[in-house]
């Protein structure tokens, strides 16, 4: 019998937690905490208010506005949309757009660009930068990040969320939450929890086993909640273990509230409540988004029907008082009861800049045949750019997720105002969005590539030095509400791209997509392949930046693009969407490269990877000890060498395996990162640093995380299938 060494890491109090470090710094710090002077204030407020007064905070009094109370001074409390920009002014009371002059904000690349960025600090500025623009709309909550795992590649929403890996997702959800609370504003960490699939997301019921749930779906919200004082979190509309996740008492009493010592709110998905006394009892404080006209809030479930609860004794007033007092607690910390709150600004030089370093830092360079990239502007006279998506702009669709941008930097735009008037620019369509109406499918239409445009695309193509071709999905075909049905890149476009590579040997395809597609004839034909993501409003010249070598090339995939559907776990198994509105997850813990490195198959492109126009070599890796306790901390140090010619980033990994257990673990789990920029022919050393406890896996049995002592693996890299050290620690119980 082994000894089995155990790690509580049970309840971590984070009341009124203590770091603060000015914003302007950009440091990966928290400036934000929750002042416990207010509790006084807050509870004598309380003690004034009638029960009527209490329970018109509850709910919304529009579609983006929940209740104040005027007798008191407390005012109502404004919502935007998130998660990657500030959304339009909405009618008070419809979804219909005010159609203003003043309310365009910057489009910021969507989650899986964020992902792809690997940067922690960039992710807290691309929050400074949202929470910014949140200020200038007057608004005091954004509904983002929104941390949901990317379960499957076809899921509607992939392009929103950051990754199908839980540490690089706490990791990036930490800094967004950090950067946007810094500008007086709160987050909304959404959809808690396991909505993985807009397939019958307001009614299927999602089973998982509690190891799975614990660690692969709830770890990024813990850590915004433990690591960034997280202020609010938007309940999903699916439900979990047969109760909707807006009324879930074990997820949002017992475990966000209780366990993690949740202080905010926690609001509902815009019509996700289903019941006054399950959502009052399980942990929802403010109901949004039920479709009532203006007259009728009163009837929400958490309205009239709340408050004649309490009278009737169902609800006990505690209940109510501890709702109430997470809102007056978000409006005090907020400064929204007195001066000096941060103003924002908005489209400013500043937050541009973010943007474009942003959407810089999350393309990912996937081939690069005959080092084709960068391209020289002085070797060129011509350039053919094709596809729809060169001048199609992306801000708007994908539903609540779109922003009326300001201005948004198309990839042909891009690349004219790199090339000037020297170079030739010849533009084709090459393909066009097309949808077949099918239920509630929109359906792209797949199969009918447009001949006479594809002929277009190769006359240009001919006539130039080089085709770049913009091709991808759109956020037509990549939205909430509705899941994808392929991964084959939509409207033809793999015919396209073969004819014109037939004519074109110097054919570049850049992808524009938030989600995994299938590129095995993107591959086969390009000479260069880069993903360049929905990249917001820079997303032109950023793309065009990279091309032309301005900026090397450093994002790395959030996800894995895999050979093709039936190599991932979750379609392997037949385990989406699910059957008569439930959904197992018999995957488990296998998601994403967990699933293809336990199970030994080869996927097109791997979790982490993404190239440079430099190469990295990794070196030199060593750990302060060779034996730890569960206590201690792992000190890694890598030495890395740019061995090439241009300055670059590189993103040092480590993967971590527990080589022996009393239960499955998967061959690599991602526990550290980090990004770094190194000069043309220097040399860094890189120090990570892992807590021995993050070994742990959740132990069903004890219900408890537990590192059994034994010999771990630390596999050191620049991605998953890309091991260049190996390292054998072993953690012992004294
Ligand atoms: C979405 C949320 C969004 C809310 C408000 C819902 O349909 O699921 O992500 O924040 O609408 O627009």
């Amino acid at each position: 019998m082994r000894n089995f060494l155990l790690v509580t890491l049970g309840l971590v109090t984070l009341l009124f937690g203590a770091c603060s470090l000015d914003s302007e710094t950009n440091n990966y710090v928290n400036k934000y905490q929750l002042n416990e002077a207010y509790e006084p204030i807050i509870d004598s407020l309380i003690a004034e208010m009638t029960l009527d007064e209490k329970v018109g905070m509850l709910h919304g009094t529009g579609m983006f506005v929940s209740g104040g109370v005027e007798r008191l001074g407390v005012p109502e409390f404004h919502y935007t949309d998130g998660p990657n920009g500030v959304r339009e002014e909405l009618e008070r009371h419809s979804w219909k757009p005010l159609a203003l002059d003043n309310d365009s904000a910057t489009f910021f690349p969507t989650g899986s660009a964020l992902g792809a960025t690997w940067n922690k600090e960039i992710a807290q500025l691309y929050g400074k930068a949202l929470g910014l623009e949140t200020r200038a709309r007057g608004k005091d909550m954004i509904l983002g990040p929104a941390v949901n795992i990317m379960r499957t590649p076809l899921g509607g929403r992939t392009f929103e969320y950051f990754t199908e890996d839980p540490f690089l997702n706490s990791e990036i959800a930490v800094g967004y939450v950090r950067g946007v609370q810094n500008q007086d504003v709160a987050v909304c960490v959404k959809h808690f929890a396991a909505n993985n699939q807009e397939n019958e997301r307001d009614r299927i019921d999602v089973l998982m086993n509690e190891r799975t749930l614990r660690e692969i779906y709830l770890p990024a919200y813990k850590a915004t909640v433990i690591d960034a004082d997280a202020l609010g979190m938007m309940g999903a509309y699916n439900k979990f273990r047969g109760e909707y996740l807006c009324q879930n008492n074990y997820l949002n009493n017992q475990l966000l509230k209780g366990e993690w010592g949740f202080k905010g709110i926690i609001v509902s998905d815009w019509g996700a409540t289903h019941n006054t006394k399950t959502a009052a009892l399980g942990g929802l404080d403010v109901e949004m988004g039920t479709w009532t006209k203006e007259q009728n809030y009163d009837q929400n479930f958490m309205g009239h029907p709340l408050r004649d609860s309490v009278i009737a004794g169902v609800v006990p007033m505690e209940v109510i008082d501890d709702k109430v007092r997470r809102i007056l607690r978000l409006s005090y910390n907020l400064n929204k009861m007195e001066d000096g709150r941060a103003k924002g600004e908005l489209v400013s030089p500043k937050i541009k800049k973010i943007a474009r370093d942003v959407a810089a830092e999350a393309i990912v360079l996937l081939k690069n045949d005959n080092s084709i990239l960068p391209l020289k502007k002085s070797e060129l006279e011509s350039v053919a750019v094709i596809g729809f998506n060169a001048t199609w702009k992306q801000a708007k669709g994908g539903f609540t997720a779109g922003v009326k941008a300001k201005y948004e930097v198309t990839p042909l735009e891009g690349i004219q105002n790199k090339l000037g008037n020297n170079v030739a620019v010849n533009y084709a369509m090459g393909y066009i969005q097309k949808f077949e109406e099918e239920g509630n499918w929109r359906t792209p239409n797949i199969d009918t590539p447009n001949q006479e445009l594809i002929a277009e695309a190769v006359e240009a193509a001919k006539k130039s030095d080089v085709a770049i071709i913009v091709a991808g999905n759109t956020r037509e075909t990549e939205s909430e509400t509705k899941d994808r049905k392929t991964l084959t890149l939509p409207f033809g476009q793999d015919e396209l791209i073969k004819a014109v590579a037939a004519v074109n040997p110097n054919t570049i395809v850049v992808i524009a997509a938030g989600a995994p597609n299938d590129l095995t004839v993107t591959s086969q034909n390009a000479q260069a392949v880069l993903y360049s993501w929905f990249n917001g409003s820079e997303g032109g010249n950023a793309l065009a930046d990279v091309l032309f070598g301005d900026v090397n090339p450093s994002g790395k995939l959030p996800f894995t693009i895999a050979h093709k559907l039936e190599d991932i776990g979750v379609h392997s198994l037949n385990a989406y969407p699910g059957e008569n509105l439930k959904v197992e997850y018999t995957e488990g813990i296998l998601v994403g490269y967990r699933w293809f490195d336990t199970k030994n198959i080869e996927p097109a492109y791997p979790f982490g990877f993404g190239l440079s126009y430099t190469n990295f070599e990794l070196s030199k890796s060593k750990t302060d000890k060779n034996s730890y306790t569960a206590t201690d901390k792992i000190q890694l140090t890598v030495s890395v060498e740019n061995k090439g010619e241009t300055k670059g980033k590189e993103v040092v990994q480590c993967y971590v395996h527990d080589l022996e257990c009393s239960v499955m673990r998967p061959t690599k789990e991602l526990k550290a990162f980090q990004k770094i920029e190194i000069e043309a022919g220097k040399t860094k050393n890189v120090s990570l640093t892992i807590d021995v406890e993050d070994l742990a896996f959740f132990d069903e049995s004890s219900n408890s995380w537990l590192v059994e002592p034994g010999e771990f693996k630390l596999l050191i890299g620049t991605s998953s299938r890309n091991i260049a050290q190996e390292i054998i620690i072993s953690v012992t119980d004294k």
